[in-house]
């Protein structure tokens, strides 16, 4: 039966849909992208499904190849299908194949995908499969694909981490009482909410303040208490050495202190570049103030989790310092992005409504 070309992008788009809804079981940390992938037969019906479980594990296309019979050569057997995946099949080997081979030599008549891998190694996979003569059919849910994948997209084309800034602070804006204390300002269901957000991020910033200040564990945990199953490294951020018996220097995911990145230890934008060689594409500003404005003043906060609780504490102690804005119009405004109640406490995320950073201007038009 041959479809049209109404029927089959409503295929593919439905196909997509389940992609993405396969890539979100994968997990968002360990540097790589969450992508899904289904393999329809030629009336459109998904024979096999599959998606990325992680940094060294197959990739999504590779985890449905598996799920077909084999040729009598031991081959996934995908003759006359088409693979449905969210991001451009990759083009390089890693700890695993070029996924545009595996697909090749499977069979596969036709694959369609949603978004081009920007990644500068991995692209290049749509030319691979279109040389070995499969047909290639980009861009489908593009839009949805690309803020199902923002963060992880943001890192890549910046080279540096997806930061996520975060503190906990009452109405009146402050983070620690007069004497330096604040823990714990929110109520339990903030701090929950606050082991989850740890859990899905690769690495947790700090300042050495807050580490000499209250000694954190800065670990992921459960309701019980128990170690969630991924856990961020703590990077500490600042000159000074924290103490042998601080809790941190016994955290499950090790410790990198900047203090020994040379010429690191203050360089917020070498920090970050630091980090994103060494994978991390999400990171979590557990504070204090001075390193969360020095990040905020630099540009470098790319979204805002920030728990208020109904409490008043008054004095100096401020969620955020200065950031060099001396008048309204220059004010950091911000997008809300959610706004929910915890317990007493409210959990506002935001995102800067303008960019950052301005994008350069365009090279003047020749006469
Ligand atoms: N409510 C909350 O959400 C929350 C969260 C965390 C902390 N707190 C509270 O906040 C207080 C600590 O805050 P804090 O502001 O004193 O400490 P902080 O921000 O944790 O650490 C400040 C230190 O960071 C280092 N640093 C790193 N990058 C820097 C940069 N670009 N510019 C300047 N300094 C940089 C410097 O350390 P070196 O001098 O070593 O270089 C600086 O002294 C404590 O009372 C803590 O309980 C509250």
């Amino acid at each position: 039966m041959s479809t049209t070309t109404a029927e089959a992008t409503a295929q593919y788009e439905r196909a997509t849909r389940r992609a993405l809804e396969l890539a979100a079981q994968g997990p968002v940390t360990g540097g790589n992208p969450q992508v899904g992938c289904v393999l329809l037969n030629a009336a459109g019906e998904i024979v096999a499904e599959g998606w990325h479980h992680g940094a060294g594990a197959p990739h999504a296309e590779v985890d449905a190849l598996s799920k077909l019979p084999v040729t009598a050569d031991g081959r996934p057997d995908a003759a006359g299908l088409t693979a449905v995946v969210t991001l451009e099949p990759c083009n390089h080997t890693g700890r695993t194949g070029p996924c545009s081979v595996a697909l090749l030599n499977a069979g596969v008549a036709r694959v369609v995908f949603a978004l081009p891998d920007p990644g500068a190694a991995s692209g290049g996979g749509a030319e691979r499969l279109r040389a070995g003569g499969v047909e290639v059919v980009e861009g489908v849910l593009a839009e949805e694909a690309q803020t199902f994948l923002h963060r992880w997209l943001t890192a890549v084309a910046r080279n540096r981490p997806w930061v996520t800034v975060k503190w906990a602070s009452t109405l009146d804006g402050r983070a620690a009482a007069s004497d330096g204390t604040s823990q714990w300002i929110t109520g339990t269901a903030s701090r929950q909410r606050v082991h989850e957000e740890r859990a899905a991020s690769d690495a947790i910033l700090v300042g050495t303040g807050t580490v000499l200040a209250d000694d954190p564990s800065l670990t992921a945990r459960g309701d019980g208490g128990e170690l969630m199953p991924h856990q961020p490294i703590p990077v500490v951020v600042g000159e000074r050495e924290i103490p042998a018996d601080a809790v941190l220097r016994r955290h499950p995911a090790g410790l990198i202190e900047t203090r020994n990145l040379v010429g690191h230890s203050r360089d917020l934008a070498a920090i970050l570049s630091d980090l994103d060689t060494r994978g991390i594409r999400r990171v979590y500003v557990e504070g204090g103030s001075t390193l969360v404005s020095a990040l905020v003043a630099a540009g470098f906060a790319d979204e805002f989790s920030i728990y208020l609780a109904p409490a008043l504490l008054g004095g100096d102690k401020l969620a955020l310092g200065d950031l060099g804005i001396t008048t309204i119009g220059e004010a950091l405004r911000l997008r809300l992005t959610a706004v929910e109640q915890l317990g007493d406490d409210l959990h506002v995320t935001a995102v800067p409504a303008a960019p950052p950073h301005p994008a350069p201007p365009a090279p003047a038009k020749e006469n």
